[in-house]
């Protein structure tokens, strides 16, 4: 069960610690996983349950998930062997990257729409753009919103491609905002966590040249017309049946999604994309945000020129989700400053938190580690290395030591200060990374106006 297919499309990968892969990421019982990009919805409003004990939706994902089902389920396919190997040939013909992406090797990018089409596209020289977003609902991103932005940020250095990146700020105010009779709404809120979470965003490091990032509530009069396109097309019993509104949700709702789709098209971005209007789209994201774009496709038609090499059908890339600190027990969560590791935490803070609050599947006693060995399964420490570890070698080492409570890393202590010390060193360079401005058109909107101003500053 689980994802085995698409983990063992990894015929270079050694067997012994494919097997633990498959098992860390695809059996894990977690309760409550916060998905990557955000938070909760208010838990009334989501899509059937698939299956018994798993709730995957765009605003809530609970129980165990089984992304073998979800796929299944969403109608999504799974990376095989061959698609891999021919992404790898095609990005080594561009010859700006050498390897294939860890989480692309190690399953953690699973799962595709018509990823084969954007191949093709390359195969041929043709272009295509990237289109990633973000619901700015906390102040503060935690590693887990980080990682669609980096896989984005290397698909673009892979691909030397245009990106457009959406801040959902209206999606946060419609699901999360508040009204107070004294104080009004707090709408503002939500545009000013879009400011915060961008310049995090930036920080990833992409390609200023190239990348064009924006808030809904500053550029949707550009997407308009086709946001406009999108609500003729897709009939209210659709809206309902694929996310679950009710009678009583705020009619702001039933409108969001065409908002989301809307960036799916080039004409959407008729400044930062040049008019070029035959562009074929890329999603990377997580797989909860499926719902969106599997209407987007069945309508794509009627936004793009007729001989559009996808027939405006936007091809996706979805990741799994990132293992919360407390692992089976608990949920990660902004709110909750010890359940994840922030973007903004010092390097004492990084080691506090492993240290104190990383689930482990090792034993009380070094007697028992060394005749037991760890559970990979459950051990979040393990679990995160597998993420952020890029050393293929050393991970698999530390699989073999950690699972069988013997060599270097043959208990938790060692194994948590080897994700301690990457960690420290991913967050150090992040919290370097210069925040600059990444406007292709500054014109265009307010948003990017600020945020050059942002970069000015920063720059000094
Ligand atoms: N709805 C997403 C969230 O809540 C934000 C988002 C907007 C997004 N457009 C996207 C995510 C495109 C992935 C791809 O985080």
């Amino acid at each position: 069960m689980g994802c085995n297919d698409a983990a063992s499309c990894f015929c270079f990968w050694n067997k012994n610690l494919k097997q633990k892969l498959e098992k860390t990421h695809c059996l894990q019982e977690v309760q409550e996983v916060q998905r990557s990009q955000g938070s909760q919805g208010d838990g009334k409003e989501h899509g059937k349950e698939i299956g018994k004990e798993m709730v995957v939706n765009p605003w809530e994902v609970s129980g165990k998930v089984d992304y073998q089902k979800l796929v299944e389920h969403f109608g999504a396919g799974l990376i095989s062997p061959d698609l891999l190997d021919r992404l790898h040939r095609v990005i080594l013909q561009t010859g700006r990257v050498k390897e294939l992406h860890p989480w692309l090797r190690r399953g953690i990018f699973f799962s595709h729409r018509d990823l084969h089409e954007i191949c093709r596209l390359k195969e041929m020289g043709k272009p295509f753009y990237l289109y990633t977003g973000r619901g700015p609902s906390s102040e503060a991103m935690h590693l887990g919103h980080l990682l669609p932005f980096m896989f984005t940020k290397w698909l673009q250095d892979a691909f030397d491609v245009p990106l457009v990146i959406q801040m959902t700020d209206d999606e946060k105010f419609l699901w999360k905002g508040e009204y107070d009779s004294e104080d009004g709404d707090n709408l503002e809120h939500f545009r000013f966590l879009a400011m915060e979470n961008a310049k995090d965003i930036i920080a990833c490091g992409f390609d200023k040249s190239k990348t064009f990032i924006f808030s809904d509530c500053d550029y949707l009069g550009q997407m308009y017309p086709n946001v406009l396109r999108i609500w003729k097309s897709v009939t209210y019993n659709v809206a309902k049946s694929t996310f679950g509104f009710e009678g009583s949700s705020n009619i702001g709702k039933s409108a969001f999604p065409a908002i989301q789709m809307a960036p799916s098209f080039p004409s959407s971005f008729k400044v930062p994309l040049k008019e070029m209007e035959n562009l074929a789209c890329l999603i990377p994201c997580a797989i909860d945000q499926d719902p969106y774009f599997r209407i987007t496709r069945n309508i794509a038609h009627k936004l793009v020129p007729k001989d559009h090499p996808l027939k405006g059908k936007p091809s996706l890339l979805f990741c799994k989700f990132f293992p919360p600190l407390q692992g089976t027990q608990g949920k990660m969560s902004s709110s909750d400053s010890n359940s994840a590791v922030f973007l903004t935490d010092s390097p004492q803070e990084i080691e506090k938190k492993i240290k104190r609050y990383a689930f482990s599947g090792g034993c009380e006693t070094e007697e028992e580690q060394r005749v037991k060995g760890a559970d990979l399964e459950v051990d979040v420490p393990f679990q995160w290395l597998t993420f952020f570890l890029e050393d293929d070698e050393k991970l698999q080492q530390i699989a073999d030591d950690y699972s069988r409570g013997s060599g270097e890393f043959w208990g938790t202590g060692k194994v948590k200060e080897c994700l301690i010390r990457v960690l420290q060193s991913l967050i150090k360079k992040h919290q370097e990374g210069h925040l600059g401005s990444c406007c292709v058109s500054s014109e265009s909107s307010n948003f990017c106006k600020k945020l050059v101003l942002f970069g000015a500053r920063a720059a000094k």
